[in-house]
């Protein structure tokens, strides 16, 4: 089991370079799949990617990756049984269900696994695959798709979801006619998706919006695309700044994609400088309260609901962090408390009073998003705390010790 040591209360300042995006990365090496030769760059350097790497080269792909740039050749690509000890490894497994429907129109495929955030049905996904004319069977956890052919047609999503609209995309590159998803999710991370599927040859137009046309085609060749940058992993360092920067400088980011973090944090009196490409920010001692309520894209996005609660804590007075997306967001909520944070949960609400002084203890990450938002609070904490299960953490954020180190905090990585 690995953890993070960390000893808090030093002022954090310099530059964080931020990564490509774990959620576009994870959709755009199973989407390689669909042609022949392909390169993908900016891929961070996450546990994530090398569990896809795992899943390629059982496919017998061929993947090459030097520093942040995977080759990835799918030319000789063997469809086969997508085992539970892979598919469970990651949540974006499944998009090999979209991406082989598409290409082989067979796929033999594990649940996928992922954060214990919620219940995490698929159903939407599975409904968009039978829509195009796929069977869908479901044995003891191991899912069949098969289909003679796949046909274009109007699907409607029930609820905006990323992965639903990127599988059912992949799908329907290869299906005869064309398909038009309505009620899209319509997050940045689908525009770079589609990009590169175009990029191979795909016909695929409104990507951001929340009605996406694809014209099925016969064949896709490979392509090159560059991972967007990641607004998540982004949007966590620049909470960190408003917690204990001084001139903290986020780079290589679009500051449009964290532009709803960003009207909140100047709500709360955070100073910030926004560049195009940059932020940078320092804490301040006279924080408002502020709510903050979840919601699809381009609302406060539910993978920075966890770390921003921990920025309320330290806010002048109460408020409300509300989160819509996933029933269990809330994971981080006990080992907060334990640092003297004062926080009541209801449902999938929380109350949180601030500002509190926190201090180290032991704490446990119990999923990706609620331990950054620990690797947070023990940043601002007196004394040393030490986050234990921090896998979960290294699924999302590449680098971080590394990252965080170089702008003056004092973290390690240790084995027990
Ligand atoms: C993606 O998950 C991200 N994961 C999540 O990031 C992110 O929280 C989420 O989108 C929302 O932005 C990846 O990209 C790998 P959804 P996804 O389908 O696609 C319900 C992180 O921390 N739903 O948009 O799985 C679902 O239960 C992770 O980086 C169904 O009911 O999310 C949830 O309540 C965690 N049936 C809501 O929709 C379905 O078939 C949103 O899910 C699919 C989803």
């Amino acid at each position: 089991m690995k953890r993070m040591l960390i000893t808090g209360k030093n002022k954090l300042t310099g530059t964080i370079n931020i990564g490509g995006a774990k959620n576009s990365a994870v959709a755009l090496l199973p989407a390689a799949i669909l042609g022949s030769i392909s390169k993908i760059k900016n891929v961070p350097n996450i546990s994530d990617i090398d569990a896809l790497i795992d899943i390629l080269e059982l496919l017998n792909c061929k993947t090459t990756l030097i520093d942040s740039e995977l080759i990835i050749d799918a030319t000789n690509l063997k469809n086969t049984l997508i085992p539970h000890k892979n598919s469970n490894r990651l949540r974006a497994s499944y998009y090999f269900m979209g991406a082989l429907l598409g290409r082989e129109k067979y796929v033999e495929i594990y649940i996928p696994g992922g954060c214990n955030i919620g219940a995490r049905p698929i159903d939407i996904h599975i409904d968009g695959f039978k829509a195009l004319g796929a069977t869908v069977d479901i044995d003891n956890d191991k899912y069949t798709l098969k289909a003679d052919k796949l046909v274009g047609t109007d699907i409607f999503l029930r609820f905006q979801s990323v992965g639903a609209t990127i599988n059912i995309m992949l799908a329907a590159t290869y299906a005869e006619g064309t398909t038009i998803i309505h009620n899209a999710a319509e997050e940045a991370e689908i525009i770079n998706i589609a990009e590169f599927l175009n990029a191979m040859g795909a016909k695929i137009t409104g990507a951001g919006t929340d009605c996406i046309t694809i014209e099925g085609q016969q064949e896709l060749h490979g392509a090159e695309i560059s991972v967007l940058p990641d607004r998540i992993e982004a949007g966590t360092y620049i909470i960190l700044g408003a917690l204990i920067g001084d001139n903290l400088c986020i780079k290589n980011i679009i500051s449009k994609h964290v532009e709803a973090l960003t009207t909140k944090l100047k709500e709360m009196g955070v100073p910030l400088i926004i560049n195009d490409d940059n932020i940078i920010v320092s804490s301040s001692d006279n924080l408002n309260p502020c709510n903050i309520k979840t919601l699809v894209y381009p609302g406060f996005p539910t993978d920075i609901g966890q770390p921003m609660s921990v920025l309320l804590t330290q806010a002048n007075g109460t408020s409300l962090f509300e989160e819509t997306i996933w029933e269990n967001r809330m994971g981080h909520v006990p080992s907060l408390k334990k640092m003297g944070a004062n926080i009541v949960v209801n449902g999938m609400s929380a109350i949180i009073n601030g500002p509190t002084k926190l201090h180290g203890c032991e704490v446990i990450a119990t999923d990706l998003r609620g331990g950054a938002a620990l690797v947070l609070a023990a940043l601002i904490a007196e004394g040393t705390t030490i986050i234990t299960d921090v896998e979960h953490i290294l699924r999302g954020y590449e680098n971080i010790i590394e990252k965080l180190t170089n702008v003056g905090a004092k973290i390690e990585l240790d084995e027990i």
